[in-house]
C-alpha cells in the first residue's frame, strides 16, 4: 500500500508566469498577497505578471523573505496578509519564499495556532488558495507538502501536510536564466539529493512512482547541470533543470528524504549556509556511510548510470557505487562549489554540536537506509570538514 499526492495543477513553459495570469486571478481572487524576496523585486522579475494581475485584483507585496526563513519572518508575513484581507497567496521565488507562502496561506485559512502545526500531518487546514512560482531549480517546493522554517534557537522545524500543496504551480524556465552559477550549482545538487534520497528512502511509503520520477529527474539533472552552471543562458539546460527539480520534488514529496538532509540542516541553521550547499557538503560522506548497507549500495549502483551517462552498469555493485560517490564529490569541485566545511569558516569543534543537532531530525533520519547514531553523524561531519 502507498499513497501519492502532488500539486493539483501544473503549467510548464517559457513566459508562462506572465501568460497564466488569468488562471492566477481566477484562483486567488480579489486581494492577492505576494510573498517574495528583495533580490527578486529589485530584479523586476515579477513586474509584468503584477501589471497584468493588477487589472482585476488588488496586490500587496511582502518581499522580506530571507534565505532559511525565520519564524519571525513568517509571522510578519502572516500579519501583513491578514491586514490586507487576502483572498489568495502567491509565492514567488526559491524554496524560502514558497515555504513561507505555504504557511501563510495555511495560517490564514485555518486559524490554527502556529505552535501546533509543526511535524507530520499536524496541520489541519484548510488554507487560502495558493499559487507557487519557483525561480530556482532545486527545492521542488512547488510540488511538495513540506515547509521548513528556522526557529529562534536556530533549529529547523518542518510542516508536512497535504494541506500546503498549492492549487497551481507555474514553472517558467525564463525566470531561472539569470541565476548565478553558484546558486545554479548548489540548488541543482539539492535536486539530485532529493532524487537519490527518495529512491533509496526506507520510508514505508516509498513507491514505484517516486522511483520512476527519481530516475527521470537524475537523467535531466545529470545531463544539464554543467551546461546550466557554465552557460546560464542555455534555455534547454535551464528547462531540464527546472523540470528535473520538479520531478525530484514530486518523488521525495511521497518518499521522503533522509540523512543527507538531516545532516545538512544544522550546517544551514548554525552557520547560515544555503540549503543546497549544505547538502552538497555532506552528500558524498553520507553516501559512503550508507553504502555499507547492501541495499543502499545496490540502489546507488543502479542509479549511477542515470546521473553519470558514462558510468556503465556492471555486476560489481561495490565498484560502481564507489565510483558514483567519487563522481558526486568531484561534481562539486567541477561546479566550483566549496566542498569542505572548513572552507566556509566552520570550526572543527562544531562537528560535535552539529551532530547533536542532526539527531533532532528524527522525521528524516528514520528514512535513512542505514541507522545513524550521533557518533556516526560526528564522523560524517569530520570527514566533510
Ligand atoms: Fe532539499
Amino acid at each position: 500500500m502507498f499513497n501519492f499526492q502532488s500539486t493539483a495543477s501544473l503549467i510548464f513553459g517559457n513566459q508562462e508566469a506572465v501568460n497564466s495570469t488569468d488562471q492566477i486571478k481566477t484562483l486567488l481572487g480579489k486581494n492577492i498577497f505576494i510573498i517574495t524576496d528583495k533580490g527578486l523585486t529589485e530584479l523586476g522579475l515579477l513586474e509584468l505578471t503584477i501589471k497584468k494581475l493588477k487589472t482585476h485584483s488588488n496586490i500587496k507585496i511582502f518581499d522580506d523573505v530571507e534565505s532559511d526563513p525565520s519564524k519571525s519572518t513568517l509571522l510578519k508575513a502572516f500579519e501583513s496578509a491578514k491586514e490586507f484581507d487576502s483572498t489568495g497567496v502567491l509565492g514567488f521565488g526559491g524554496g524560502s519564499s514558497m515555504d513561507v507562502a505555504k504557511l501563510v496561506s495555511l495560517l490564514l485559512g485555518s486559524n490554527q495556532d502556529i505552535e501546533t502545526i509543526w511535524g507530520v500531518n499536524n496541520a489541519r487546514g484548510p488554507r487560502l488558495p495558493l499559487v507557487l512560482i519557483p525561480t530556482t531549480a532545486g527545492t521542488g517546493s512547488e510540488v511538495t507538502p513540506i515547509s521548513i522554517i528556522t526557529m529562534d534557537d536556530k533549529e529547523k522545524k518542518g510542516v508536512s501536510s497535504k494541506y500546503i500543496l498549492p492549487d497551481l504551480a507555474i514553472l517558467d524556465p525564463l525566470l531561472t536564466m539569470d541565476l548565478p552559477a553558484n546558486i545554479t550549482a548548489s540548488t541543482g545538487i539539492d535536486a539530485m539529493v532529493h532524487a537519490i534520497e527518495a529512491f533509496t528512502s526506507v520510508n514505508p511509503n516509498n513507491n514505484p512512482i517516486s522511483k520512476m520520477l527519481s530516475i527521470e529527474a537524475l537523467k535531466l539533472l545529470g545531463s544539464s547541470i554543467e551546461v546550466a552552471v557554465f552557460d546560464g543562458k542555455n534555455i534547454n539546460a535551464r528547462s531540464n533543470m527546472l523540470l528535473g527539480s520538479m520531478l525530484a520534488g514530486k518523488a521525495f514529496a511521497n518518499s521522503p528524504v533522509a540523512a543527507v538532509h538531516a545532516l545538512a540542516y544544522p550546517i544551514g541553521g548554525l552557520f547560515n549556509i544555503s540549503h543546497g550547499l549544505s547538502n552538497s557538503l555532506v552528500l558524498p560522506h553520507v553516501l559512503k556511510f550508507n553504502s555499507l548497507n547492501e541495499d543502499a549500495r545496490k540502489n546507488y549502483a543502479y542509479l549511477a548510470p542515470y546521473l553519470f551517462k558514462n558510468l556503465e552498469n556492471s555486476k560489481n555493485d561495490e565498484k560502481v557505487c564507489n565510483h558514483f560517490i567519487d563522481l558526486l564529490e568531484n561534481l562539486s569541485k567541477k561546479l566550483k562549489l566549496p566542498y569542505r566545511l572548513r572552507e566556509l569558516g566552520i570550526p572543527e569543534e562544531a562537528c560535535n554540536s552539529m551532530a547533536k543537532e542532526a539527531m533532532k531530525q528524527t522525521r528524516l533520519l528514520v528514512n535513512n537506509p542505514r541507522k545513524i547514531e550521533e557518533s556516526d553523524a560526528f564522523n560524517i561531519y569530520k570527514a566533510a570538514w
